[in-house]
């Protein structure tokens, strides 16, 4: 069975590591199309991966609403071009496999009046007002129209792409992550209580928030012994960058500099991962999955995220993470931090349930098997 993957961004983000696991399983007949030569292209290399780069499609990566009709019309010259090389490629493989959004137009889109498999991955919450009803429905259209076998990364993601109109069968394949030959974190004497985030530097991220928490604790007695860290980078586009130049101003602002260490993008951090003690997803929007999540309850760190989205399925309150409502994000992110610093039976109850959970559930082993029985049928 050949796989085409195809793949919407050159940046790593989750749905990019997500799918890096997917290809690898495949990789000896598949091979993963990208629009672009980035960091991403280079990784899929590096893990052996036959990785194609369209020729006409990195245009279409950086579509804004200020491209105007002409910008528009030039655009549109690639998107025909772009399908044209897709459905010249697409002749020597058995499955599409789209992965996230972009790639999900594109996938269906070239392979309209095509007798191929296609699977189109879901990663995001399509139900978003951030994405415009044109958007939606050209979505819904092409979906039930060209009707691939649709996979979701959660429940919450399933379920927003019902909302919006797709009527057909929908898997929910959870995320799994594989911890492997971690090297043995150094045994500091003196080690300051760690409290960080592992996300991309994105207003809906919500960064900010996480600061304004580290300030609530500024006059506590126990903040002396915390450290706290941003890992992570704008990464996707211009309005992440203007995200991060307010983060930093803001950092600034509370005289916050010494207490709150920026890491920008870290390659292995899982690696990095281990040295923490707390990790925060406090994600303004309903987060479609969270692997940041999964990665720290592997390492047996406990986790406060906000209570919506794909996280609710990962952690049940109180008893192998937390849950905290997005109306008082700050303040409830603070409050449980200084809870599960002073009270560290709470801290081990948690850590070690989170654990048990994300082992049972959420291991690549399994995600790999849920796909592979999919891909099968
Ligand atoms: N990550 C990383 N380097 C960083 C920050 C994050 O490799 O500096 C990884 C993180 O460990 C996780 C992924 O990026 O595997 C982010 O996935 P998640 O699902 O949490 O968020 P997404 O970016 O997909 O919205
Ligand atoms: C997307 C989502 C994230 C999810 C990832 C992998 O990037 O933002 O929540 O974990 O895809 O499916």
């Amino acid at each position: 069975m050949k796989i085409l993957f195809i793949n919407g961004t050159n940046k790593i983000g989750g749905g990019e590591l997500s799918l890096l696991s997917i290809a690898k399983y495949y990789r000896k007949n598949s091979a993963v199309v990208s629009f672009d030569n980035g960091d991403y292209t280079n990784l899929l290399q590096e893990n052996g991966i036959v990785s194609i780069v369209l020729k006409n499609a990195k245009e279409l990566l950086n579509i804004k609403r200020e491209d105007g009709i002409l910008g528009s019309l030039l655009k549109i010259k690639y998107l025909f071009l772009t399908i044209f090389e897709l459905r010249k490629l697409i002749k020597d493989y058995d499955i599409i496999y789209c992965n996230s959004q972009k790639s999900i137009f594109l996938g269906l889109l070239s392979t309209l009046f095509i007798r191929k498999k296609v699977v189109i991955h879901v990663r995001d919450m399509m139900d978003n007002p951030n994405i415009s009803n044109f958007h939606k429905k050209i979505f819904v259209f092409l979906i039930n129209f060209r009707r691939p076998v649709i996979i979701a990364n959660s429940v919450a993601t399933k379920e927003a792409l019902i909302s919006i109109g797709i009527k057909r069968k929908i898997e929910v394949v959870y995320n799994g992550i594989m911890i492997k030959d971690l090297k043995k974190r150094e045994k500091e004497k003196k080690k300051k209580f760690i409290i960080a985030m592992f996300s991309r530097i994105s207003h809906w991220k919500g960064q900010k928030y996480f600061i304004k928490a580290v300030k609530l604790l500024k006059d506590k007695k126990e903040f002396e012994n915390m450290e706290f860290w941003i890992v992570g980078d704008a990464l996707m586009n211009d309005k992440d960058k203007d995200y991060k130049s307010y983060i930093l101003k803001l950092i600034k602002k509370y005289d916050l500099e010494d207490k709150i260490k920026l890491f920008g993008f870290i390659k292995n951090s899982i690696e990095l991962m281990q040295n923490i003690d707390i990790l925060v997803l406090p994600s303004i929007y309903p987060e479609p999955f969270g692997r940041v999540v999964v990665e720290a309850m592997l390492l047996k760190k406990v986790v406060i995220a906000t209570n919506h989205g794909g996280v609710t399925e990962i952690i049940e309150n109180n008893k192998s993470g937390i849950l905290v409502d997005v109306e008082n994000l700050a303040y409830d992110i603070s409050e449980s931090i200084l809870k599960l610093y002073n009270d560290k039976e709470f801290y081990k109850y948690l850590a070690e349930n989170g654990n048990k959970r994300a082992i049972e559930n959420f291991t690549e082993e399994k995600m790999l098997k849920n796909i592979d029985n999919i891909i099968k049928d």
